[in-house]
């Protein structure tokens, strides 16, 4: 790895030429992922951006580019010469393993690394527009369609079975289980069955401590591998099951594990390994980020109670609305990727196995894309965030996520007009620099306008107009 840090410098003075590419740590004065930046991370980001476009960071995975401006991010996600292929130093190099422990740490993790590696989000084309061809077909509009009512029906429950009349905390009454649920629908995971693993929160929580650590350490790493391996486990037993069924004769399902098994034996998917990492990456991809969508949507609103009365007002604003929630406060703060072939960006040579960080979180903050973007205003017109990335990984789930996500707000506003955060508690956020969210979210409402009825509130936009692309297109 060269000497990145020859690049560093102070900040230029005004008038000064920006320099092309600085030390994270140079331009801060400090480290970056500080307490206030798992706090409050947009000064952070506005510093890096203001700096230049390229910053050098040893606090990710041992040294990596960091790129903040709305341009750059697109262009990295965008990009064919930045690779999505990144597991094997991640996984296997743990932050805290000493080099003569390599091998020994190749050998405990490569468990995780052969599963982990093989999932559509670390994987480039060719391989990638095969696996995501057979991927987008569990998330047509048509699939969609049928899940919404029992999405308003599974969101209706949740909510009737909440006493809100004390604080409640909507991480653990909502926000938390139903998006397991939902991907278990999706996914046709049948509960009366056993298909629905019930660990399956906990498993994704030590996925997303590893996934989320700027630099994992080996015991990470090995809980991680714990989970990821329960995980498929859980899929292995389903799937033999489901094999079984269609060898007896039985009609395939019209769900994601019966159409990820025609592909298997059309080719499609190639081995056992390739289809297990496909359910294992959407146990996980959806459940993490549509959980701190809910409850930082909520948070957010709540604190902007001039919004949440316009919402009350208007929901045609809620489409709208739940894109700028993603857009304020990005429920996944960054991604990476890895240079594939050497090349020069702003100036500045990024040599072929270096990593880069797209900040997502700065990109949807930037100030050239988006006016005042420090303000939340649920009218905005502007271009949709990236908050589900672009390119050719953008993110599979956003229209089922927008769909799970207006359903609910839309239930909270019919139900609990009134609703507002517990005056005394204090966010408490999980600590994880690429999953922004809450533990926990105090809530309350007067009790005077709780409409308590069991609510079947209809989505305010037909469902039509949600295809896969809704959420990302430019
Ligand atoms: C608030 C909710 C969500 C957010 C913010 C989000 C964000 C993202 C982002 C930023 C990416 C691109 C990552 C990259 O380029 O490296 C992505 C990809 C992906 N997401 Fe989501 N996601 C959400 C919900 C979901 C849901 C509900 C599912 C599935 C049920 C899902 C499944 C996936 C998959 C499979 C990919 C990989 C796509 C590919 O590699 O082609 N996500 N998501």
């Amino acid at each position: 790895m060269p000497d990145r840090r020859r690049a560093s410098a102070v900040p230029a003075p005004p008038g000064a030429s920006i320099p092309r590419s600085l030390d994270a740590r140079a331009v801060l004065g400090r480290a970056m992922l500080d307490s206030e930046f798992l706090r409050d991370p947009y000064p952070t980001y506005r510093a890096l951006r203001d700096a230049a476009p390229l910053a050098w960071s040893d606090e990710f995975f041992g040294g990596a580019w960091l790129v903040s401006r709305h341009a750059d991010v697109e262009l990295v996600l965008r990009d064919a010469r930045f690779s999505a292929q990144r597991t094997g130093g991640w996984v296997m190099h743990p932050a805290d393993e000493a080099h003569t422990n390599r091998r020994k740490a190749r050998s405990e993790l490569s468990g995780f690394q052969r599963l982990f590696a093989r999932a559509m989000i670390f994987l480039d084309a060719p391989d990638h527009t095969r696996v995501r061809q057979v991927m987008s077909a569990a998330f047509r509009p048509s699939d969609l369609q049928r899940l919404a009512p029992r999405i308003e029906m599974a969101v209706a429950e949740r909510l009737a079975a909440i006493d809100s009349h004390s604080p409640f905390d909507f991480v653990s009454a909502l926000a938390r289980p139903l998006p397991a649920q939902v991907i278990g629908m999706l996914m046709g995971l049948d509960e009366a069955e056993g298909d629905a693993p019930a660990d399956v929160v906990a498993w994704s929580d030590e996925l997303a401590q590893f996934v989320g650590a700027p630099a994992p350490n080996r015991l990470q790493a090995l809980s991680a591998q714990t989970a990821l391996l329960a995980m498929a486990r859980h899929f292995d037993g389903l799937l033999a099951r489901r094999r079984a069924a269609q060898a007896g004769g039985a009609e395939p399902r019209d769900d994601v594990i019966d159409r990820l098994l025609q592909a298997e034996r059309a080719g499609q998917i190639r081995g056992s390994a390739e289809l297990l990492a496909q359910c294992v990456m959407l146990l996980f991809a959806g459940h993490e980020t549509t959980r701190h969508l809910l409850a930082n949507g909520l948070r957010t609103l709540l604190s902007h109670p001039e919004q949440w009365r316009q919402l009350q007002r208007d929901r045609t604003l809620l489409p709208g609305a739940v894109r700028e929630l993603l857009r304020y406060d990005s429920p996944v703060q960054y991604t990476g990727r890895r240079v594939a072939t050497d090349l020069v960006l702003h100036g500045q040579t990024l040599r072929r196995g270096e990593l880069v960080v797209a900040l997502i979180g700065a990109a949807n903050r930037d100030p050239t894309r988006h006016e005042r973007p420090d303000a939340l205003d649920i009218t905005r017109r502007t271009a949709p965030p990236l908050a589900f990335g672009q390119g050719p990984h953008v993110c599979i789930g956003a229209a089922l996520t927008l769909m799970e996500a207006q359903s609910v707000f839309a239930q909270v506003l019919e139900r609990w007009p009134d609703l507002a955060l517990s005056p005394t508690a204090v966010p408490h956020w999980t600590g994880n620099a690429l999953y922004r969210g809450l533990n926990e979210l105090s809530v309350q409402c007067s009790g005077l306008s709780a409409n308590t009825q069991t609510a079947t509130p209809t989505l305010p936009v037909p469902l039509s107009v949600i295809s896969p692309d809704a959420a990302c297109k430019h």
